[in-house]
């Protein structure tokens, strides 16, 4: 199936390039163009028009995004335009030719306000910048498509990209003491296992012999549990065999940063695992199969 990946030069465009390219005719995009990428300026309509017409699609996976979130706060225009601007382009223009459109959101367009894992139904309520961008995305994707799927996920981890997993290792091996939020709780998620069950999901919904409304929509789809971020870098020290008298848990308010952050952005995987009957496995889990590997990677 061609496949039009956008994002692909990004931390999860790479895990899913590499666990799709077997099965899937891939055509990778980037801003760039780097790392074997076609590239294409997405808030440029005349140049997204361009890219559909030529490549053809049957689906879309719409990864790209500006996905700094203090970025975002300080650059309001900017994050509307790629966030926002550039998933309408994309989706008007495939929407002419009936792709298919994968669209990955975030856990950042609810408010933080409930304390149980935030599920599909729950109502949307962003407070930073980011947020609106993304869920301004998630609008446009279900008004122009009708065969979607947007995936909301939170927190990434992998190999690909510096993330906040990765700079958390090469501080505290470098001997940094490290100052972490201690209330805000999150589920990180593991790229490969993400692009793994994005790859059984679409297989799922290849063996439906009606697919509908009940099918397209939102899903949650993240690794399972939820931790503080101070709990996360917790877990990073004792994997690693290193003290963890160098973490300091502090109030999400005592660190200095441009975007408020909901402080409760734990999402559930339930209604995906139903759909495919594929089991996500435990953040810690992946993180340890991760961080064995990287270690290893040096
Ligand atoms: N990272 C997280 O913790 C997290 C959490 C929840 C949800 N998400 C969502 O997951 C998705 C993937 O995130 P990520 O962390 O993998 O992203 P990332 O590593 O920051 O990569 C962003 C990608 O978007 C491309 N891009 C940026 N502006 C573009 C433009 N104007 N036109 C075309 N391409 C453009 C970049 O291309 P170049 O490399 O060429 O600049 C890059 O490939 C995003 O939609 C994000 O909102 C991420």
């Amino acid at each position: 199936m061609k496949t039009l990946l956008t994002g692909a030069t990004g931390l999860l465009g790479q895990a899913i390039w590499k666990v799709f390219k077997d099965e899937y005719e891939i055509v990778p995009v980037s801003l760039s163009g780097g790392k074997d990428t076609i590239r294409c300026d997405l808030v440029q309509e005349e140049e997204v028009a361009r890219l559909i017409d030529k490549y053809h699609p049957s689906l879309v996976i719409h990864t790209a995004a500006i996905t700094d979130v203090d970025l975002c706060e300080r650059e309001p225009a900017f994050a509307h335009q790629v966030n926002t601007i550039a998933t309408r382009n994309l989706t008007w223009y495939s929407s002419q030719i009936h792709s298919a459109f994968i669209y990955i959101s975030t856990d950042y367009v609810f408010d933080g306000e409930k304390r149980s894992l935030y599920v599909e139904e729950d109502c949307p309520q962003p407070v930073n910048v980011y947020g609106i961008s993304k869920l301004g995305g998630e609008n446009y994707v279900s008004y122009f498509m009708e065969e979607y799927f947007i995936f909301r996920t939170s927190f990434l981890f992998g190999r690909y990209k510096q993330n906040f997993v990765t700079s958390c290792v090469e501080r505290l091996t470098s001997g940094e003491e490290l100052v972490v939020a201690h209330d805000q709780i999150i589920t990180p998620t593991y790229v490969d296992d993400f692009a793994q069950a994005l790859k059984e999901f679409l297989k799922k919904v290849r063996t439906l012999p009606q697919r509908g409304e009940t099918v397209y929509g939102i899903y949650h789809l993240v690794n399972q549990g939820k931790c503080s971020r101070y709990e996360l870098v917790v877990e990073i020290a004792r994997i690693l065999g290193i003290d963890t008298d160098v973490i300091t848990g502090v109030n999400l308010d005592q660190i200095s940063k441009d975007a408020e952050r909901p402080l409760f952005s734990a999402l559930s995987p339930h209604k995906f695992q139903k759909f495919t009957g594929f089991i996500i496995r435990d953040w810690k889990e992946a993180l340890k199969e991760f961080l064995s590997q990287y270690a290893k990677k040096g």
